[in-house]
């Protein structure tokens, strides 16, 4: 039996995505995959901080947040007063699941986080955005020289298979360019404003379904789309971008007018990634763009995402699934998870 210590910093919605899919799942990892997965902390700013080597019972700390009570009140033997470098640092923990907000600015505090449990030799299962884009040549050789495994699969489409499919299945082959929509909040409120939705009404809604960023002006003003598009350009076209290089547009205050009359040209509005190589460089665009109905791009509704990977031995290769969400992005740490057990 493999037995892996996860070390959660944040318990979001993504956090507790994974959470509630590691108890769905604890038998058929088990019976799979001859593999057991032991919480042994809990860090949150908002909810507290939960650390015990013998393991937290995951259940109990998640109808406690799930209720809106903080992890103090969590009623087993546990320590409380770690902060989460300390908990990195002094936990049994393997795996480090850093799942706290995307910062484009800095990458903090994921950044800190990511760094320090690599610099221990302990495995990181990542979805925050900023830590891959700003910096992943460094945190890639770190994790090489320290003999860890860095993973950020839910970074770009949430579970839906994205940097796992290239890396075995499209292993041999090279991506020429790179077409998408890759921001699940923003197809979700153009499709809600072309069933008639205000610009306002559409965002609410795609807050309470969870898929904004903690701050919604990332997905709006096409940062978050941006910070794909690099990471996608870095990872998988051994690019050097970073945001500054990306031309960008958002859908911020659209009107209803803007959304709807594309359609009458036989097209729907969407806001489209694209990653080219061009000559030696690799250039990158964020831009709003009226996509003829009949193409597969078009039908890519709500807050699903869709890659087109244009590659020298299969042509196109496009991904269509879900691209945000909890349960999606929970996944997608658990299999991360998964792939950091297989490569031990
Ligand atoms: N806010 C992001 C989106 C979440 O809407 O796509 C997933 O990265």
């Amino acid at each position: 039996m493999k037995r892996l210590n996860l070390l959660f910093i944040g318990f979001g919605i993504v956090g507790r995505g994974l959470a509630e899919l590691l108890l769905e799942k604890e038998g058929m990892l088990k019976s799979r995959f001859d593999l057991e997965v032991k919480t042994v902390g809990i860090c949150d700013l908002r909810w507290g901080t939960i650390v015990n080597d013998d393991g937290i019972n995951l259940s109990k700390a998640l109808k406690l947040v799930n209720s809106g009570k903080a992890l103090t009140n969590y009623d087993s033997p546990a320590k409380r007063d770690l902060t989460s470098l300390e908990a990195i640092r002094e936990t049994t923990s393997n795996v480090v699941v850093e799942a706290t907000w995307t910062n484009i600015e800095t990458g903090e505090p994921g950044l800190t986080h990511i760094r320090e449990a690599l610099k221990l030799g302990k495995h990181v299962a990542t979805t925050n955005k900023g830590p891959i884009a700003l910096a992943y040549k460094e945190l890639i050789s770190l994790a090489k020289v320290k003999g860890a495994q860095l993973r950020f699969e839910g970074t770009v489409m949430s579970g839906t298979p994205t940097f796992n499919l290239k890396w075995s299945c499209l292993a041999a082959a090279e991506v020429r360019r790179i077409v998408g929509i890759l921001n699940g909040t923003t197809n979700f409120i153009l499709t809600e404003m072309e069933k008639g939705l205000s610009y306002e009404e559409a965002l609410h809604n795609a807050q309470e379904l969870g898929y904004a960023e903690a701050d919604p002006t990332l997905d709006v003003d096409g940062w978050d789309a941006a910070i794909k598009a690099v990471i996608l350009a870095n990872v998988l076209m051994d690019g050097n971008l970073s945001l500054k290089d990306v031309k960008r547009r958002g859908i911020r205050g659209i009107s209803l007018e803007e959304v709807l009359s594309p359609i009458k040209q036989g097209c729907r509005l969407k806001l489209l990634v694209e990653v080219r190589r061009e000559r030696s460089d690799i250039v990158a665009k964020v831009d709003l763009t009226p996509v003829p109905t009949t193409s597969i791009l078009a039908g890519v509704s709500g807050p699903l995402n869709a890659m087109v990977m244009e590659t020298d031995v299969l042509g196109d290769v496009t991904i269509i699934g879900p691209g945000a969400g909890r349960r999606p992005t929970g996944y997608a740490l658990l299999n991360d998870i998964l792939e950091i057990s297989k490569h031990l």
